[in-house]
C-alpha cells in the first residue's frame, strides 16, 4: 500500500482521462478533433508549460454540467485513495469554465457534490483552492472572487496559476489582499519557468503560504536561506516539470538540492492524467531515477501533512 500523504498541488482539469473526455463529449453532443482515446493521448507531447495549457483549456470543453464536474472529480478521488491520498487540497480554474458561459454555481456545486462524500467513500478529505488565471486581466480574477462569495465554505484558498512568464505576481496584489480579508490561505505558482524575483514576489506582496512549484529558488541563494529560515513549503511536480521541460530529465531533477538545502518540500502530481503518473507514481520516480531511499519518501509524505491547511491536531493524527 502507498505511504500515506496529502496531495496539495492538483488542477481538478488537469485529471480528465482521454476515457473520460471522450466520455463526456458524447454525454454533450460534442465532437472532439481526435478519432479515439489513442489519437488524444498522442497530443500529450509538450514543449514548455504554453504548449501544455493550450490542449488543456481547450479539452476542459467537455466539460459543461454539474454532473460532468462531479464525475471528474469522483474519478480523480478514486485513484487518488489507491495512490495513499488521505487529504487533498484541489485546485480549479473557474475563469476557464466561466469564460465559456457557464456559472460559477455549476462548477463549484458539481465539484463539491464529490469532494462531500469524499471522506466517507475514499477516506480523503478535500478542500478546494481557487486559482486566478494570471495571463487574464486583475480586474477579472477580482470578478471571480465576488462569484465565489456564496461557496466559501467549500474553498479555504485562492491560487495563482497559468501562464508564468510576463504575468508577475504583483499584478494580483488587490485580489489576494481581498482574500486575505476573507480568510482565506494563499498559494501562487511560482518559479516553474518564471525567475526568482516571481517567488519573492508572491511571499511579499501576494502573502504566499505555499510556493507552487518553486523550483526557480535554486537560482537565488537569498531566497533559498529565506525559505529554509521560514520553512514555506514548495509543493514540486518531478513529473510535470519534465513534460513542460522546466528540467531536462528526472535524475537531474533539483528535487534533492532543496531537500539538502533544509526547504520544507513536497511531492505532488499538478496535471497527473497528461504528465503520466499521480502522486505516487512521482514518489516512485524519485524513487527510481534519482535514488531517494524510504527514509526520505516517508519524510516526504510527512511534509504533505505539515503543509496543508489542515488544523494543527487532524495533521498531527495524520503525519
Ligand atoms: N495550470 C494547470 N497546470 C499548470 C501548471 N503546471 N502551471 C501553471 N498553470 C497550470
Ligand atoms: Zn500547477
Amino acid at each position: 500500500m502507498p505511504i500515506p500523504k496529502a496531495e496539495l498541488h492538483l488542477h481538478i482539469e488537469g485529471t480528465l482521462e482521454p476515457e473520460l473526455a471522450f466520455t463526456l463529449a458524447h454525454r454533450n453532443g460534442l465532437t472532439l478533433p481526435y478519432t479515439d482515446v489513442q489519437d488524444l493521448r498522442r497530443a500529450y507531447s509538450f514543449t514548455d508549460l504554453q504548449s501544455f495549457l493550450d490542449l488543456y483549456y481547450s479539452l476542459m470543453d467537455v466539460l459543461r454540467t454539474e454532473a460532468d464536474f462531479t464525475d471528474l472529480a469522483n474519478a480523480y478521488l478514486a485513484r487518488a485513495a489507491t495512490q495513499g491520498v488521505r487529504h487533498a487540497e484541489i485546485f480549479f480554474d473557474p475563469q476557464a469554465h466561466t469564460s465559456r458561459g457557464l456559472s460559477m454555481d455549476t462548477v463549484v456545486n458539481g465539484l463539491a457534490a464529490a469532494l462531500d462524500t469524499s471522506q466517507d467513500t475514499h477516506g480523503i478529505s478535500t478542500t478546494l483552492i481557487l486559482c486566478f488565471l494570471r495571463d487574464r486581466p486583475a480586474a477579472e480574477a477580482l470578478d471571480t472572487l465576488h462569484q465565489a462569495r456564496p461557496h466559501l465554505e467549500h474553498i479555504s484558498a485562492v491560487g495563482l496559476d497559468s501562464a508564468e512568464v510576463g504575468n508577475p505576481p504583483e499584478n494580483f496584489t488587490e485580489v489576494f489582499t481581498a482574500a486575505r480579508d476573507l480568510g482565506l490561505h494563499r498559494v501562487a505558482h511560482a518559479g516553474e519557468e518564471g525567475p526568482a524575483s516571481y517567488i519573492w514576489q508572491a511571499l511579499d506582496l501576494l502573502g504566499a503560504q505555499r510556493i507552487d512549484h518553486g523550483i526557480r529558488c535554486l537560482d537565488d541563494t537569498d531566497l533559498v536561506a529565506h525559505l529554509a529560515t521560514t520553512q514555506i513549503p514548495l509543493t514540486v511536480c518531478p513529473l510535470s516539470n519534465v513534460r513542460l521541460r522546466a528540467v531536462p530529465d528526472l535524475a537531474q531533477h533539483p528535487l534533492p538540492a532543496l531537500m539538502d538545502a533544509g526547504l520544507l518540500v513536497t511531492v505532488n502530481s499538478d496535471d497527473p492524467s497528461y504528465f503520466g503518473g499521480y502522486v505516487h507514481d512521482n514518489f516512485q520516480a524519485l524513487h527510481t531515477h534519482l535514488g531517494l531511499n524510504g527514509d526520505q519518501l516517508r519524510q516526504l509524505a510527512r511534509n504533505s501533512f505539515t503543509a496543508s491547511f489542515l488544523p494543527p491536531r487532524r495533521k498531527a493524527q495524520l503525519i
